[in-house]
């Protein structure tokens, strides 16, 4: 059966609705997904009561999943990461520790996983517990905001590299480097990866911007962080953002090739549990 999806802002996001994502999925609703993820970006299953061996058959549908050394591990699974304000048993994550202030760069606008050369091409979310008023999550789209720039500032920036460093993204937000679990460290290197890419599945063209992103290759390290700044700035203007009114057992897909994102603070007293899971890139980008 066909999936119904309906256009939800201006330039992408869709809700996906005739799909229960507790079966296993057919052959061609992978197509179509795969389809609508290059054409919305961002997809919102409603209702979906995900428990984790369903979550998990469903992503692995489309491709790889982490190598299983991530520390954050969570359900007993290596593809699942949980964020939010309690642990897996459901104990609240102390403000202090090492864990909330290395979530706290998802407030940041940011591409999951640029800092791998193999960086993650999809990643979903699912509303496992909110709070009475969930904060939103945000997505802006970097196909729109590429478009936006016009013919001449587009040659300026076709081209150009850009090195990504989960070091980056914390410094940001105040974690210093002896702060990191020297295993994360170990297996996460810089990698660098073109300012401007292109989805084969429809040959459109988008900026690649993360908080991640670090410098221009070949360029001083602040002039090319100025120009990072200011395209993220670009990007994430009103026109090119939807905000994501999160509902209990929402799965959200997107598609991290084209689309950035961003978590708004929530602190208060009521639990708020999601479940990540993500799909590698095959092949550097
Ligand atoms: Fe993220």
């Amino acid at each position: 059966m066909n999936i119904h999806l309906e256009a939800v802002a201006p330039t992408f996001v869709a809700r996906a609705q005739g799909i229960d994502l507790r079966d296993p999925p057919t052959s061609a609703q992978v197509e179509q997904i795969e389809d609508a993820l290059a054409q919305y970006g961002v997809l919102i299953f409603p209702v979906q009561a995900l428990d984790e061996i369903a979550q998990d058959r469903f992503i692995r549908c489309f491709g790889p999943g982490r190598n299983g050394t991530f520390k954050e591990a969570a359900g007993g699974n290596p593809n699942f990461i949980d964020v939010g304000t309690v642990d897996d048993q459901g104990a609240p994550i102390p403000r202090d520790s090492a864990r909330w202030e290395y979530m706290l760069a998802n407030r940041l606008w940011h591409t999951d996983g640029s800092f791998n050369e193999r960086p993650i091409r999809i990643t979903a979310l699912l509303a496992r517990e909110l709070p009475p008023v969930p904060p939103p999550t945000q997505f802006a789209d970097m196909r729109a905001a590429w478009e936006a720039l016009g013919p001449a500032r587009q040659a300026q920036l076709d081209g150009l590299r850009v090195v990504h460093s989960i070091l980056r993204s914390r410094e940001q937000t105040g974690m210093t480097p002896e702060k990191f679990d020297p295993q994360t460290l170990a297996t996460h290197p810089p990698s660098v990866h073109p300012l401007v890419r292109t989805i084969s599945r429809n040959g459109k063209k988008s900026l690649y911007l993360a908080s991640h992103a670090s410098h221009v290759e070949g360029w001083p390290v602040e002039e090319g962080r100025a120009l990072i700044t200011e395209l993220i700035a670009f990007a994430t203007q009103d026109q090119f953002v939807y905000s994501h009114p999160w509902k209990l057992h929402d799965f959200v897909m997107w598609d991290d090739r084209w689309t950035m994102h961003r978590a708004t603070p929530y602190d208060g007293p009521h639990p708020r549990k999601m479940r990540q899971c993500a799909v590698f890139e095959t092949e550097p980008v």
